[in-house]
């Protein structure tokens, strides 16, 4: 009811902005990297012992999930890569599981869902469970839900109940523990330096008030939205692990604005989607400030020659300025390989104030539902 929304129109709205909240209470206590943080529900035995073991074990990863969580395992998946060098494929779980695969006994399934009760996440897990393979840990919101109950591991988010359909806090809280899970296997993998530890910890203890300084863009991010409300296509570019993040932008505009909104990896512009830039069709592009972004600028001098109007989430440390055809939001500050947390945050801004602009049904977008239990 409207005591709980207190000052919010919806609750997709509140969720966006307990972020720094969900963050930390997904955090709290957080003191260095202990293998007890993937116990989940508490359990038999020595804490965390299992986890250790099974860390030390594996070889890859094989991340399964659906819809938004589908877009955090791919962020996980670069992460997983560049700090623990650990091989990671990511799946779309109702594919995974009806494909014949190469199953490696030696992969950590990593299941990541909100509700922890999604039919095609809970399949594909039992799936490959099935096909002999029994380190499973979960990432998941829900500490008495099936998924935590059926994986050996969990890691389970503290994002409070989530009622919009279009997932915000959840998928922020999913990157965090995916970061901790990449730097668990990491130090188990002996790839994590005690000062290393040290700096990603206090990076994550800070992602509270950095979201915080974030939120404060949302006047900026509502004079994006009444440009977006009168276009029927958008397009989301971004590089490396901020690709991800273009295509969870562009999955909250199209789910809940019902404007068609598609995302590409910038590279890729030329093989096609380029075709499509005109005036009518905004082009968001995430730009951090890393080694692509020289490779970007140059991406959006494409758009810009069609006429193609730009829509930047600016690093702070990047030189982009607003010009002819140029809008940038600059972002407060620069944070390195946590930066898919907050650049996803104008995103859920910009879906949310376009369909309150179009006047769209926000928590309850037509045909679909929070949580998909059937196949
Ligand atoms: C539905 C919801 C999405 C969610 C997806 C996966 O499609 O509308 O917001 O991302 O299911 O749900 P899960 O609970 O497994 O994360």
């Amino acid at each position: 009811g409207a005591a709980e929304l207190g000052p919010y129109r919806h609750y997709m709205q509140k969720e966006i902005f307990e972020q720094p909240r969900a963050i930390a209470d997904t955090l709290e206590g957080l003191q260095g990297i202990a293998p007890e943080l993937f116990d989940g529900a508490p359990r038999h035995g020595q804490p965390g012992a299992a986890a250790w073991r099974v860390f030390k074990e594996i070889d890859s990863v094989l991340i399964l999930a659906c819809g938004t969580s589908y877009y955090s395992g791919c962020a996980a998946k670069y992460w997983l890569e560049s700090i623990a060098a650990i091989p990671t494929q990511v799946e779309v779980a109702s594919e995974y599981r009806y494909r014949t695969s190469v199953p490696n006994p030696r992969t950590l399934v990593v299941t990541i869902s909100q509700s922890g009760e999604t039919a095609d996440t809970l399949a594909a897990l039992r799936h490959a469970q099935g096909l002999g393979m029994r380190h499973t840990l979960t990432v998941c919101n829900v500490a008495t839900s099936a998924m935590v109950r059926e994986c050996q591991l969990a890691y389970v988010t503290r994002a409070g109940v989530e009622i919009g359909v279009a997932s915000t806090k959840a998928f922020t809280t999913q990157l965090a523990g995916l970061f901790l899970l990449t730097l668990a296997l990491a130090q188990a993998k002996g790839r994590l330096s005690e000062e290393s530890e040290e700096q990603y910890l206090k990076a994550m203890r800070h992602l509270p008030a950095a979201l915080q300084a974030v939120l404060a863009l949302e006047p900026q991010v509502i004079s994006w939205a009444e440009d977006f409300a009168k276009m029927e296509n958008a397009l989301f570019l971004g590089r490396g692990i901020h690709y991800p993040i273009a295509l969870e932008g562009a999955l909250k505009l199209k789910e809940i604005s019902y404007i068609h909104a598609e995302a590409y990896p910038a590279g890729e512009l030329k093989h096609g989607p380029l075709a499509l830039v005109t005036s009518s069709m905004p082009v968001v592009t995430v730009a951090p400030n890393d080694e692509l972004l020289e490779k970007l600028k140059s991406n959006m001098q494409e758009v810009r020659a069609r006429g193609g109007v730009l829509y930047v989430l600016a690093d702070a440390r990047t030189n982009i300025e607003s010009s002819e055809g140029v809008h940038v939001i600059r972002m407060p500050e620069h944070y390195g390989l946590l930066s898919p947390l907050l650049h996803v945050v104008p995103l859920q801004l910009l879906a949310y104030h376009t369909a309150c602009a179009r006047g769209t049904d926000v928590d309850k977008p037509r045909n679909l539902a929070k949580s998909v239990t059937v196949e």
